[in-house]
């Protein structure tokens, strides 16, 4: 576990955590809040109520991964303690925690992750038990990596935000800790940091990680993933289903690499029935508007002026979406985050298409850093760096007032 460095901050949670005891009463809160005004009666809305149980708490039987292959149970049942698990981005779904009951099971030490795990409060980790009281199994879901919570309790503990992308989740540093890997794997899975994930490495043998994006927003982009792969969600969610969770069933594509991704998990198929209301739910959750005061609206207002006009940035990102996919991707020259940092693969190269899709910016205030590869740390660094490798010719204040804009999406 030396991979994980622990604040002192984090040793006080724990501590904090005891003391919000007598004020938090949030035990049981509404769950049906989470849809908004999405689900209704009738069958739309249960279609969005599965899509989220699945996307919330479903593994596809990917516990054959990371129980048998990995062996993570293992790691989590006798080491991780809470405050550690807390230190790597995991999160604590405040209206499943059952605060006595946790405290009750030494909150210091790993026994309180257990806990946490049998109460289903670890955002992403589906855990059994044997008789002991020990893990059994233990596997993830797609709310690992695409949900986060809002921290109403304290940081890392609160309501969850599915869709909003856990960027301070360390997936590499987390599957490092398998038992079962060679020390080459531990440390490409070691180099990547939080918030970034490389879907294709397991694939490829190559080592150039993404930022997890946004499962929100998506309600008419076509199609999806950085590089446009997919025209819709369900190619992507089966992607990473077997590919990447391991999860049961089979994915295809001959676009891929020299000879196609070809892989099938399991003789059974639990990935496949799930896909469209997994969909479906992906594309019923809003991107969030911006935080009140969040910008300054007469510098955006002169910043969409040059965003429409002399920076040109609306001939790529049109229409309400803010992006072109529906009809061009964009090779990689074009693209002001290429070339890369020396050595790391051009991520497009590794992709079905080769190119890369404009991203839509609905809701980009909330996510830094940006570009695929978090080349650029704020909305500032992202207009910065179009102005410079596009010659755009901005002044400062003109770059300001774009980035200005940019938040107000
Ligand atoms: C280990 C982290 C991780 C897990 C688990 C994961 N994803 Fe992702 N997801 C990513 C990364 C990284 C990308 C970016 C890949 C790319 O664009 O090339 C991505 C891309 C996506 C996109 C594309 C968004 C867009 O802008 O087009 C969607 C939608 C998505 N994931 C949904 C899911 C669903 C549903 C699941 C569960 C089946 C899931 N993901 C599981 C890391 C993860
Ligand atoms: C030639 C088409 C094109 C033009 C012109 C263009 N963009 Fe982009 N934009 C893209 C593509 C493609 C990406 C995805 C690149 C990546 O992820 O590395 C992108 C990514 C972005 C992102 C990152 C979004 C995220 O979630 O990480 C922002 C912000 C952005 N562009 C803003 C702008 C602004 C502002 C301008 C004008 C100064 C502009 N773009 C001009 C195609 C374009």
């Amino acid at each position: 576990m030396s991979t994980v460095s622990r604040s002192r901050c984090a040793y006080l949670l724990p501590l904090a955590i005891v003391v919000s005891l007598c004020a938090c009463t949030n035990r049981g809160s509404d769950e049906a809040v989470d849809l908004a005004d999405e689900v209704t009666q009738g069958s739309a809305g249960a279609t969005l109520e599965e899509g989220q149980r699945i996307f919330r708490y479903d593994t596809f039987g990917d516990e054959t991964h990371w129980t048998n292959e990995l062996r993570l149970h293992e790691v989590v049942n006798e080491k991780m303690q809470p405050v550690e698990a807390l230190a790597l981005g995991l999160k604590v779904d405040m209206d499943k925690l059952d605060l006595s009951k946790f405290i009750a099971h030494n909150p210091l030490a790993a026994g309180g992750t257990r806990e946490l795990l049998r109460q289903d409060a670890v955002v992403g980790l589906k855990a059994t038990f044997d008789e002991k009281g020990d893990i059994a199994t233990l596997g993830v879901t797609c709310a690992l990596c695409h949900s986060t919570v809002d921290n109403a309790m304290l940081p890392g503990i609160g309501h969850r935000l599915d869709g909003w992308p856990n960027r301070d989740l360390d997936p590499g540093a987390i599957i490092a800790m398998s038992p079962s890997l060679s020390s080459e794997q531990k440390a490409v899975y070691n180099s990547w940091g939080k918030g970034m994930y490389d879907p294709r490495y397991n694939q490829d043998n190559k080592n150039g990680p993404v930022v997890i994006p946004p499962a929100f927003g998506l309600k008419g982009v076509h199609p999806i993933i950085f590089t446009g792969d997919g025209q819709d969600i369900s190619y992507w969610n089966r992607y990473v289903a077997v590919t990447q969770m391991g999860g049961h069933g089979t994915f295809t594509d001959p676009r891929i690499g020299d000879s196609g991704v070809n892989v099938t998990n399991g003789t059974d198929d639990l990935v496949s029935s799930k896909l469209p209301a997994l969909q479906a739910y992906q594309i019923s959750l809003p991107s969030p508007p911006p935080p009140k005061g969040s910008f300054n609206a007469e510098a955006a207002q002169r910043g969409e002026q040059l965003f429409r006009g002399a920076a040109g940035c609306a001939e790529c990102h049109s229409g309400p979406l803010f992006t072109d996919a529906g009809t061009r991707l964009h090779d990689p020259s074009e693209v002001v985050s290429e070339p890369e940092a020396d050595g790391v693969p051009s991520y497009a190269s590794r992709s079905a298409t080769k190119k890369y899709r404009t991203t839509p910016l609905k809701g980009v205030w909330q996510h830094p850093p940006y570009f695929h590869n978090g080349s650029a740390k704020t909305l500032e660094a992202v207009v910065s760096t179009y102005n410079e490798r596009k010659s755009l010719g901005l002044s400062k204040s003109q770059v300001g007032d774009v980035a200005e804009y940019l938040k107000s999406l």
